[in-house]
């Protein structure tokens, strides 16, 4: 796409005419928006740029390690931090959706803030801030800082000069098109949305090791089958959730009690409203028989199939 390398061309240049020699941090979350900064500013400035991802342990499968080798050796400084233990540690008992994210809001700037520590002040802070962003948070002018509803007003915890967004004058598919176009991983650049909690959200009820290991590989079956249907690019956001419900089941001989997992789908634009996806009937059964004879502790697949509203695409 011609617009586009002209796009990162200039974007590019005018990157390095601000920072020079300096230093940019930037907090690397895997997702689209500070994926394709991240490439962009690696082209750009190489090792001056220093990346901060915070691993959680509540990523999807492989998702951390696939963040890792897509920048690792990019010639920036990249730092991941495995917080699993920390996370865990603080939502042990805790059962409430909003607590939940609240406690991840908070735990996610305290492990930003002791790695910040580290690296001591910098000149400046770069955001994947989109157009929509910026239109959200209610103002064209460039002192607005994007405050993350999953990261909770990050930038505040860090001593910095000035602010880096260049990716503020392009709408989501556009990032698209700039990352294919500066050759960011296919995988980080059609990455469907996650919510900052994780997995956090999409095992309800207590979260243990345990469960978010059963989820993860369910959800990674029904990602693996959605794409070999063709219908990755389609569906804006699919997911499973590991319900708090278990029933009874059969399994050769062996009566089974176990989980029931429920697969959610849903097709939209802004993700204010949202439709159920109409998943063929045979590529749900092919995720169904898959789950259950792959995936221990899981008898029983739900398919989800209320629209937003009146349900949320996320289960809390
Ligand atoms: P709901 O469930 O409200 O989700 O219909 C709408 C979109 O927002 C995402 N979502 C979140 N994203 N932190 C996030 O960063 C959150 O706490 C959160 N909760 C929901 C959800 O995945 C969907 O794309």
């Amino acid at each position: 796409d011609w617009n586009m390398h002209d796009f990162a061309n200039e974007a590019k240049r005018a990157i390095q005419e601000k920072v020079g020699d300096k230093k940019v941090l930037l907090a690397l979350s895997g997702g689209v928006d500070s994926s394709v900064c991240a490439k962009l500013l690696v082209d750009a400035i190489g090792e001056n740029l220093i990346c901060i991802f915070v691993d959680h342990g509540l990523m999807r499968k492989n998702e951390g390690d696939e963040v890792e080798e897509a920048f690792k050796d990019t010639g920036m400084h990249f730092i991941r931090v495995d917080a699993k233990d920390r996370f865990l540690k603080r939502l042990k008992g805790v059962t409430d959706p909003e607590q939940k994210r609240k406690i991840i809001g908070e735990e996610f700037i305290r492990v930003f803030e002791d790695e910040g520590r580290k690296i001591g002040a910098v000149d400046f802070l770069a955001q994947g801030t989109i157009y929509p962003d910026v239109i959200e948070s209610g103002a064209g002018d460039a002192a607005v800082i994007k405050s993350h509803h999953n990261v909770g007003g990050l930038p505040a915890v860090v001593d910095f000069k000035d602010l880096i967004e260049p990716l503020r004058d392009l709408f989501k598919d556009e990032v698209r098109q700039l990352g294919e176009a500066i050759g960011l991983d296919p995988k980080l650049v059609w990455r469907q949305p996650f919510p900052g909690p994780g997995l956090a959200i999409r095992v309800m009820g207590e979260i243990t090791e345990e469960k978010l290991d059963i989820l993860r590989d369910a959800d990674y079956i029904f990602r693996d089958e959605i794409a070999k249907a063709g219908m990755d690019h389609d569906i804006n956001q699919y997911f499973a959730v590991l319900t708090n419900n278990r029933s009874v089941g059969v399994m050769g001989d062996f009566r089974t009690y176990d989980y029931t997992l429920a697969l959610r789908a849903v097709t939209t634009s802004d993700f204010m409203t949202a439709d159920w996806a109409r998943i063929p009937y045979e590529v749900l059964d092919k995720v169904s028989v898959r789950i259950v004879n792959e995936v221990e502790h899981i008898n029983r697949i739900v398919y989800d199939i209320t629209s937003k509203p009146p349900a949320t695409i996320e289960w809390e």
